[in-house]
């Protein structure tokens, strides 16, 4: 492979701390062979006191685009020179093209979540829609399910302050949507569209963040959470018959997005999809 970096390839990446991990490299270098493109994607491990320094370089190098990853998302934004609105929204920008030395940055995760909803037959307009969690990842798809016309979303967070603070910094760009801060309870007692798990836990221990069977109907479960593939939120969803999907679609489309945004053109998504099950399985 190699032999066919000329003196024009391209070069993209992901910046973040740590980024060794990261799946995106993989799926973004085979997504660049399958189109024969000249352009390569490499992981740039970046510390928080470096960023700055870091997307002078991106203008100073010439690199096409990257995406950003943990803890870069909300602080890259005063060193970009545009933001398109619903990333200023969020508040957090994942992906980032240079044009011309222009950088520009978005929220693919925030468009690839709902896209991978379309594909599970789900769409959020006029649902009721409970969200887990109060992160970065929840602010992007509390914003998003809002944008795409939720009627109702119930926010629940360990931490109460945070989902409040949440719920009031995105429910003055959508007024039609109702947030709301709530009780473990509250979501317990409430029949639901669908139910999404936006926290940890499952990924790093056994637990569940909470227990299906003390809820009412849910319509659909999405738990962003794609290592292991199947968390024990989603195995109980499988035990009760509740339809279930992992966050191997939002990783999926949020890389597809990216793809397209900075190539302006169509991801291969069957490309990438096998690339990324052949690491996570
Ligand atoms: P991300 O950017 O992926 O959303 P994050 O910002 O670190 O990651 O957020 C992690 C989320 O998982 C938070 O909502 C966190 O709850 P707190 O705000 O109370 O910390 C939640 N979380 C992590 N471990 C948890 C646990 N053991 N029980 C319940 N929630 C947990």
């Amino acid at each position: 492979m190699t032999e066919s970096i000329s003196g024009a390839t391209l070069i993209y990446g992901v910046i973040g701390d740590p980024v060794r991990h990261s799946f995106s490299p993989r799926m973004m270098n085979a997504a660049f062979a399958s189109l024969d493109m000249d352009a390569r994607y490499l992981a740039f491990p970046v510390k928080s006191e470096n960023i700055q320094d870091a997307l002078a370089g991106i203008r100073a190098l010439n690199v096409s685009g990257v995406n950003v990853t943990v803890p870069h998302k909300s602080s890259v934004i005063p060193h970009l020179d545009e933001v398109t609105p619903l990333a200023e929204k969020i508040g957090a920008v994942n992906t980032i093209s240079n044009v011309q030395g222009c950088l520009t940055g978005t929220n693919t995760d925030y468009s690839g979540f709902i896209r991978s909803l379309k594909t599970l037959n789900c769409s959020p307009q006029n649902k009721t829609i409970a969200l887990l969690g109060a992160g970065g990842s929840a602010r992007a798809l509390l914003a998003g399910l809002a944008d795409a016309g939720a009627s109702r979303v119930l926010v629940h967070n360990r931490t109460a302050e945070r989902a409040e603070k949440l719920v009031s910094d995105i429910s003055q760009y959508f007024p039609e949507t109702k947030l709301e801060s709530v009780s473990l309870q509250s979501i317990h007692e409430t029949p639901l569209d669908l139910l999404v798990n936006t926290t940890t836990v499952g990924m790093v221990s056994t637990e569940s963040p909470l227990d299906l069977a003390q809820c009412q109907n849910i319509g659909l479960l999405v738990d962003i959470i794609y290592s292991p593939n199947q968390t024990p939120l989603l195995r109980q969803a499988e035990e009760l018959g509740i339809a279930s999907a992992n966050g191997v679609g939002m990783l999926l489309y949020q890389g597809c997005d990216a793809f397209t945004f900075w190539t302006g053109k169509q991801a291969p998504e069957q490309v990438m999809r096998e690339q990324l099950l052949s690491l996570i399985e």
